[in-house]
């Protein structure tokens, strides 16, 4: 991988800072981040200049094939949270608290996310929702764990949203969200991300935090974007929400690509010489001399 030239004018090597993150809100400059599970997809970001990787608990239903986040355990973050941060160096590296990770007591929750960081060597965690979360999120930050809040849709509470659909879309739902937001911002929350919400609901929350909005779903005034990995790459078939863009087919090329690979070693293409190790000369003669003895 070569190195890529700056994406922006304030770029430094090395970790960013996360206090560059509310200093590029005030400089209109929108931060990116992007989801990865692994280190491969970690340096690929990190190379393409994405400023903080989310190791979200999408991974339930994108990479583990699951219906929803739910089922997604604190151990799996861990896992995929060590692999990240070995193939990510200057991207900021946030892990999800799954469900059940946070909800029972400040203690649990903070308990799990000195794991996350201890452990998986995450540089801050994320959270969902407002209400209990706050005092939650106001915990961790208080034994000085960085934490991004998350409003809007919560994957973990769609079962009570009614499923995975947008939010805020009454005046009084609006105003519950933007006043969410502001109390995980005054609990500690060094970003909040808002997702599948209307454009209005998320410019006039951007405008009212200090702290910078990450959206997704959210329109283009939030001060960053984010998108599932597997998502924005085009692994799937079918159905994608229509926040979605897909930047590339991978499915597409990893189906061709395998599909060759098949055709090749079935009619026997590949390998070919290139692709096998050789022998002295001297060494095979002796040992088909042996194995011819051997075999009489
Ligand atoms: O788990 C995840 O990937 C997320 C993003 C959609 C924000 O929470």
């Amino acid at each position: 991988m070569t190195d890529k030239p700056p994406r922006y004018a304030s770029w430094t090597a090395g970790k960013l800072p996360l206090p560059e993150l509310v200093e590029m809100k005030r400089r209109g400059e929108k931060i990116v981040m992007v989801t990865a599970y692994d280190a491969p997809s970690a340096r690929l970001a990190d190379a393409a200049g994405v400023d903080v990787i989310l190791v979200g608990d999408s991974s339930g239903m994108v990479v583990h094939g699951r219906e929803s986040t739910v089922p997604v355990t604190l151990d799996e973050i861990v896992f995929m949270t060590q692999w990240v941060t070995r193939g990510a160096k200057r991207p900021l590296v946030i892990a999800d608290m799954p469900f059940g990770s946070y909800e029972v007591s400040n203690e649990q929750a903070i308990e799990h996310a000195v794991r996350l960081v201890k452990s998986g060597g995450a540089d801050g965690v994320k959270l969902e929702r407002g209400g209990t979360s706050v005092d939650r999120a106001r915990a961790i930050v208080g034994a000085g764990i960085p934490v991004m809040g998350h409003v809007g849709l919560t994957p973990q509470t769609a079962t009570v949203l009614g499923g995975f659909k947008a939010q805020g879309r009454t005046a009084d739902r609006a105003q519950q969200l933007l006043d969410d937001a502001l109390a995980l911002q005054e609990a500690g929350c060094f970003s909040i991300v808002l997702e599948a919400v209307p454009a209005a609901v998320a410019r006039a929350t951007t405008q009212a935090l200090a702290v910078p909005t990450i959206g997704i779903g959210a329109g283009a005034d939030t001060d960053g974007q984010v998108l599932v990995w597997h998502d924005m790459l085009g692994f799937y078939e079918g159905h994608a929400p229509r926040f979605v863009k897909r930047y590339a087919e991978l499915g597409e090329a990893i189906v061709d690509a395998l599909g060759r690979y098949a055709d090749e070693v079935r009619s026997g293409a590949f390998p070919e010489a290139q692709h096998t190790y050789a022998m002295p000369e001297e060494e095979r003669e002796a040992f088909e001399a042996k194995e011819s003895s051997r075999a009489r």
